[in-house]
């Protein structure tokens, strides 16, 4: 395998890109070929078909378990962690003392919720924490992230969020203002008022998401990367994605072109090719000034090891 691309300097790449065109694919290549130049690698996916495992040919869970040397993998249950994730802030919510604060807590909620999707708000928050856990022990994570819409609105979240939790906290400090003053003559309610849980829970998500933001911003931290095949909708959708993406500072590092079909395909093929040709050059015009890396169409599905690492001696390349 190809051991001479030298370390990235980024240590989270994400991979996203329409539906079916080989993200889960390429991402666990590219993990599978970190690990092969010795980065310490965990490979995470959100995908629920549980494609990931698929592709490794190796069970994976919830919980990050090894798959070979220097990789590790795991596989995110949104409704499960959407469940932990509303239960965590309901629970701080019990602790709540005015119930005029509780129901607009409640209210923020429920339209932050329906925005982004709590699945998502609840995936996003698992994501900070696996790059809050960076050099422990792992020195690189790649995302397998969800088809790109989703994907989109996951990663524009710290903005969404951020705004959010302002304002909450702004709200919860004003209410604790009135709570302080009639606590003059109560000692009980200074106090409640003094260690505020729902202000602490805040400020701590709010921090997370300000990090967050700054890993997902820089180009040292971060790169994402497009999936596509060399047809017209994808390559359109791409074009919307990065445009968007790069609206937000996310850094687009480069673009995979996934199963080209090979010149040698035959006669069955001949039509095909030709338009390809002109997807091919769209792709080049379009998205030049990014790393573009071709992946061919191969005989049969990208399933366990051997196949992965077909496409993994390919993929370092979207590295150099
Ligand atoms: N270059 C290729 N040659 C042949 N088969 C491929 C190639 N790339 C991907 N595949 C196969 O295509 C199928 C879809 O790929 P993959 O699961 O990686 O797509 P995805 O973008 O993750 O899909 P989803 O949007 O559903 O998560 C898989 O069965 C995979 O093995
Ligand atoms: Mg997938």
């Amino acid at each position: 395998m190809n051991g001479n691309a030298g370390k990235s300097r980024r240590p989270f790449t994400f991979f996203g890109g329409k539906g079916g065109t080989g993200k889960t694919t390429c991402a666990t290549a590219y993990a599978v070929w970190l690990a092969s130049i010795g980065r310490r690698t965990l490979l995470v996916s959100t995908d629920p078909a549980h494609s990931l495992s698929d592709a490794l040919g190796v069970p994976l869970s919830d919980k990050i378990l090894p798959v070979c040397d220097n990789l590790w993998g795991i596989e995110i249950d949104a409704a499960l962690e959407a469940k932990r994730y509303i239960g965590d802030i309901q629970d701080k919510m019990l602790s709540i003392v005015s119930p005029v604060i509780v129901d607009e807590i409640r209210r923020q909620m429920e339209i932050a919720y329906m925005s982004p999707g709590a699945e998502e708000a609840a995936i996003f928050d698992k994501f900070v924490e696996l790059m809050e856990d960076l050099g422990n022990p792992w020195d690189a994570i790649v995302f397998d992230t969800a088809p790109t819409g989703h994907t989109l609105r996951l990663l524009s979240l710290p903005e969404i969020l951020g705004t959010w939790i302002d304002n909450l906290i702004a709200k919860r400090r004003k209410s604790l203002e009135l709570f302080k003053m009639a606590g003059r003559f109560e000692k009980d309610l200074m106090k409640r008022a003094m260690e505020d849980p729902v202000i602490e829970s805040l400020t701590r998500r709010q921090k997370k998401f300000e990090k967050s933001r700054q890993y997902l911003t820089d180009s040292a931290s971060s790169t994402f990367i497009f999936v596509l095949n060399a047809e017209k909708m994808p390559i359109l959708e791409t074009a919307r994605a990065i445009e968007l993406l790069e609206k937000y500072k996310i850094p687009v590092g480069g673009v995979i072109v996934n199963r080209v079909i090979p010149p040698e395909a035959g006669e069955f093929f001949a039509e095909r090719l030709i338009a390809q040709e002109e997807y091919l050059r769209d792709i080049e015009r379009r998205f030049g000034s990014k790393k573009i890396v071709r992946l061919p169409l191969l005989r049969s599905d990208v399933q366990g090891m051997k196949q992965v690492n077909v496409i993994a001696d390919l993929i370092g390349e979207i590295d150099a």
